[in-house]
C-alpha cells in the first residue's frame, strides 16, 4: 500500500517536473525565435554585437506597428475636422447620409487585411454570405482592425458608432494578395496601393471647408481638384503650393511610389525631397495630419510654396509630439522591406539575360541606374532636361531635379503607369523615350529584351 503511494508520488514529480519543463520552454521558445540569430552572435568577440542585433530586431517590430497602425493623432483631422466617419456610418448610425458599404469601400481601392478576421466570417466571405452593401459590415470591419491603413474610433457608450477616423502610412504604402476575395487577403506592406482612389475617399467627407479655406478656393474647386486624381495617385505637393493641374491640363497628383527596396538609396520621393525619415516626418506632419514636429525652412520660400510659408509649415511644434518618438522604428522598418522578387514564368529568362548586357552597355541605363541599387550611389538627381521631359513637378521641389527611380520590384507596381506622373503606360513606353531622347539606336528585339530584363528585377 505504501509503497503504491510512494510510486504515484514519484510519477507525480516527474509529471510536474515534466510539465514545468514544457511551459519554461515555450515561453523561452517565443523569444528564443526572435533572438535566435542574435544568439549565434555569442561566439563574435563583442557583447555590443548582440545588443545590435536584438535592437534591430524589436525596432523592426515597433516599426511595422507603427506603419500599420499609427494614426499620430491624425484623428482629429480625418474625423474632427473634416467628418470622414459621418458618411462613412451613415444616418443608420448617427452620421450623414447612406454610409460606405464594404462594396463601395473596395471600390475606392480601401483593403481589408484577411489576418484580422475571425475564421466563422472568414467563411461566410467565402461562401458569399456576407452582405457586401451594408455600411454596418464596413462598420464591424473596422471594428476588428481589418481595414488596412484605417483605424475607426468607437463611442465608449454606443460602441457600433463611430467617433472620428484616422488612417496610417499602410493606407497609401500596402495592399493585399487577395488571397480571399479581390481586395481581402493577407498584408503586403511596402507594395504602393494602384487601387486607392485617395481624392475620391478624401472627398467623400462631408465637409471639405478646412481644405478650402487653406487653399482659398470654393468647396466645388476642391472637389473637382480630389476626383481628378484617380486610383493610385495623390498631390503631396498640393497642400504646400496650390498647384492642381499641370500645364496640359492634367492633375499634378504623382503616382504612389513603393516604399519597399529603399535601403541604399540616398534621396527619396519622385523628386527626391529628403531622406526616408525626412520625409516620414514630413507625411506624418503635413499630409496625414498628425501631430508632432517638423522643420524645414525650404518650406518658407513664399514664391514656391505659398500656402506653405504663409502656414508655417515648415515649423511645425505639437504638445504632445505623438510623432518624433516614432521616426527611428518607422525608418529601420521601411529600410527592412526588400523589393519582392517576380514569379517564376512572369518574365523570359533568356530576353533577360541579354537584356541586362544591354543595360549596362549599349542602352547606358546604369550610368544613372547603378545596379544592384538602381539609383546612383550618392546625390541620385537629375535636371528635366537631362531625362527629357517637362519641369513642372521638378520645379514644385527645392532642388527642381528629378530622383533617379530605383528599378527593383517594377513587376509589382505596372498599375498606373511609370515616371513620376505615370505618362508613360508601359515599359516598353519608357525604353522608346529613352531610344529617342539618348539617340540609342536600339532595335525592336533590343527593347523587348530590355523590357524583360527590366520584369525580372
Ligand atoms: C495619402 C497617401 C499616402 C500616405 C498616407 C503616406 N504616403 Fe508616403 N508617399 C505618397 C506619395 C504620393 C509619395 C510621393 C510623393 C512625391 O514624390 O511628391 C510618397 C512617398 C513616400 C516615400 C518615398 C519613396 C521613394 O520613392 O523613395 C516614402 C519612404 C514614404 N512615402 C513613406 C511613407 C510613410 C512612412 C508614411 C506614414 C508616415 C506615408 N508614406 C504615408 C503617398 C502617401
Ligand atoms: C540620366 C539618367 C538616367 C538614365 C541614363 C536612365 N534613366 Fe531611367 N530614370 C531616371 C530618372 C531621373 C527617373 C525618374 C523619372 C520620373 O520620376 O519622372 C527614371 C525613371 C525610370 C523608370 C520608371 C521607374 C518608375 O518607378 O516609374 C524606368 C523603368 C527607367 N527609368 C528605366 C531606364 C532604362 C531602361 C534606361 C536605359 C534605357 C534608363 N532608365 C536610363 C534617370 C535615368
Amino acid at each position: 500500500m505504501r509503497q503504491n503511494i510512494k510510486v504515484h508520488h514519484w510519477y507525480l514529480y516527474v509529471g510536474l517536473i515534466g510539465l514545468a519543463v514544457l511551459l519554461v520552454g515555450l515561453g523561452a521558445r517565443v523569444a528564443a525565435s526572435q533572438t535566435a540569430s542574435c544568439n549565434k552572435l555569442n561566439k563574435l568577440p563583442s557583447y555590443f554585437d548582440k545588443i545590435i542585433c536584438q535592437h534591430a530586431i524589436s525596432s523592426i517590430d515597433n516599426g511595422r506597428q507603427i506603419f500599420r497602425y499609427d494614426t499620430f493623432g491624425d484623428e482629429a483631422f480625418w474625423g474632427g475636422a473634416l467628418g470622414l466617419h459621418e458618411t462613412i456610418q451613415g444616418e443608420q448610425f448617427g452620421g450623414i447620409g447612406p454610409g460606405l458599404s464594404p462594396q463601395a469601400a473596395l471600390e475606392l481601392g480601401l483593403k481589408v487585411d484577411v489576418a484580422a478576421l475571425p475564421r466563422p466570417l472568414i467563411k461566410q466571405l467565402r461562401n458569399g454570405q456576407v452582405d457586401l452593401t451594408d455600411p454596418a459590415v464596413t462598420l464591424a470591419l473596422l471594428q476588428l482592425d481589418a481595414v488596412v491603413g484605417v483605424t475607426g474610433f468607437f463611442d465608449d457608450n454606443e460602441e457600433d458608432s463611430l467617433d472620428a477616423i484616422g488612417i496610417h502610412c499602410a493606407f497609401c504604402h500596402s495592399t493585399v494578395d487577395d488571397s480571399l476575395l479581390p481586395g481581402i487577403g493577407h498584408r503586403l506592406d511596402g507594395w504602393p496601393n494602384r487601387d486607392l482612389n485617395v481624392g475620391a475617399i478624401i472627398a467623400f467627407a462631408p465637409n471639405l471647408q478646412p481644405l478650402a479655406d487653406l487653399l482659398g478656393v470654393d468647396v466645388d474647386t476642391v472637389e473637382q481638384v480630389l476626383l481628378s486624381w484617380g486610383p493610385g495617385k495623390f498631390d503631396a505637393e498640393l497642400f504646400l503650393d496650390g498647384k492642381a493641374f499641370r500645364p496640359d491640363g492634367g492633375p499634378a497628383a504623382t503616382l504612389i511610389p513603393p516604399a519597399f527596396g529603399l535601403a541604399g538609396v540616398n534621396l527619396h520621393t519622385w523628386t527626391g525631397w529628403g531622406s526616408v525619415t525626412h520625409w516620414n516626418a514630413f507625411v506624418a506632419n503635413l499630409e496625414m495630419h498628425g501631430q508632432g514636429t517638423f522643420y524645414d525652412p525650404r518650406l518658407d520660400d513664399a514664391e514656391k510654396f505659398p500656402i506653405a510659408a504663409a502656414n508655417n509649415f515648415g515649423h511645425i511644434h505639437s504638445d504632445p509630439d505623438l510623432i518624433t518618438s516614432k521616426l527611428a522604428d518607422l525608418h529601420l522598418y521601411q529600410l527592412a522591406i526588400p523589393a519582392p522578387k517576380p514569379p517564376a514564368g512572369s518574365f523570359d529568362e533568356e530576353a533577360a539575360a541579354r537584356g541586362e548586357v544591354l543595360f549596362t552597355g549599349k542602352a547606358n541605363c546604369a550610368s544613372c541606374h547603378v545596379p544592384p541599387i538602381f539609383t546612383e550611389p550618392g546625390w541620385n538627381m537629375h535636371t528635366p532636361e537631362e531625362i527629357g521631359i517637362d519641369d513642372f513637378q521638378a520645379n514644385r521641389s527645392p532642388d527642381e531635379r528629378y530622383r533617379t527611380a530605383p528599378l527593383k520590384g517594377l513587376w509589382a507596381h505596372t498599375q498606373g503607369g511609370f515616371y513620376h506622373d505615370g505618362r508613360f503606360a508601359t515599359l516598353q513606353d519608357v525604353i522608346n523615350h529613352y531610344n529617342t531622347f539618348f539617340g540609342l539606336g536600339l532595335t525592336q528585339e533590343e527593347i523587348n529584351d530590355l523590357v524583360e530584363y527590366l520584369k525580372s528585377l
